[in-house]
């Protein structure tokens, strides 16, 4: 395994993940908080996971929400509020940049924000759902699965559902919530790749952690871009300390080099 310190620069670690990354490489990337700590979207277990007192991992959760709607509500009132004051940072750019240069890209992502759609990134799997759908709570008959609603701040708290006027929730998976057998399975299928990179998540939400394992006993290179060492560290082949949007343009820049074709790579 090797380890590359952004603070460091030691730029030949780099090198070895961009000669993997051949421009006919099918390229496999999972996502998490991370990536969007710069656009200044909150973390669930960063210094700025705490809302009011409550940990994340306590609103996030059908219970908290059957007892408390309310409470819930305006938590994500709150978090919907900030996301839409903010903006695709350069982690997302190069990330959309190469899921239309990587012929075989996927992006996998736990964030809910849709920061990458934002930046234009194709072939997005959201494993847990957006912020921006709620769904009908009791699961009406007349309504939707789910519906598109962007609404900030919402006008009602809690939202009433249109069709039944019972209560909406929010259109993502909670903890101890499946995830879309669909999508689960577009995900379990993206590990079968050359590349598979696994980026500004704490690796500790199932089954999203246990894909970079899958990747591995595909025959996958496999690479963790983090601030901090994860469970995924001692796994992957190589390690890469330091913020997502500073390593991802390092790499991107030596791929535009090493390929000829910066501007195809990154330059939005
Ligand atoms: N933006 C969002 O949509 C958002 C935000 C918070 C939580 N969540 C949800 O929280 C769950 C928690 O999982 P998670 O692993 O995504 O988040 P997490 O909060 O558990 O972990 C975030 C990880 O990102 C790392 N990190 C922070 N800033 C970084 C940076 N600039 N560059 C690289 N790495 C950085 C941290 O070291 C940490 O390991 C997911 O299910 C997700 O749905 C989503
Ligand atoms: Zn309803």
């Amino acid at each position: 395994m090797h380890t590359y310190n952004a603070h460091v620069g030691s730029s030949p670690a780099v090198d070895l993940l961009v000669n993997q990354l051949a421009p006919d490489a099918r390229v496999t990337v999972l996502t998490g908080a991370g990536v969007s700590a710069a656009s200044g979207v909150p973390t669930f277990r960063g210094a700025d996971g705490l809302w009011k007192q409550h940990r994340a991992e306590d609103l996030a959760t059908p219970e908290a929400f059957a007892r408390d709607p309310r409470l819930v509500w305006e938590w994500y009132d709150w978090r919907r509020q900030r996301i839409a004051a903010c903006r695709p940072n350069g982690a997302h750019e190069v990330l959309a940049a190469w899921s239309e240069c990587y012929p075989g890209f996927t992006l996998i992502t736990q964030n809910v924000d849709g920061l990458h759609e934002r930046a234009g990134t194709r072939r997005v799997l959201r494993m847990h759902g957006s912020i921006w759908e709620v769904a009908c709570w009791a699961r009406c008959a007349g309504s939707p699965l789910r519906w598109h609603d962007d609404t900030v701040p919402l006008p009602v708290i809690p939202p009433r559902c249109s069709y039944c006027d019972g209560m909406i929730r929010p259109g993502v998976v909670w903890f101890g919530e499946a995830i879309a057998p669909a999508i689960l399975m577009r995900c379990h299928e993206a590990t079968r790749c050359d590349v598979f990179l696994t980026v500004g998540t704490s690796a500790v939400v199932y089954p999203a952690a246990s894909l970079v394992q899958e990747a591995l006993m595909h025959g996958a290179y496999t690479a963790e871009i983090n601030l901090e060492a994860t469970p995924a560290s001692s796994l992957v082949d190589q390690v890469l300390h330091g913020p997502a949007e500073i390593i991802l343009a390092e790499i991107n820049e030596r791929l535009g080099l090493r390929h000829g074709n910066p501007a195809a790579r990154g330059s939005r």
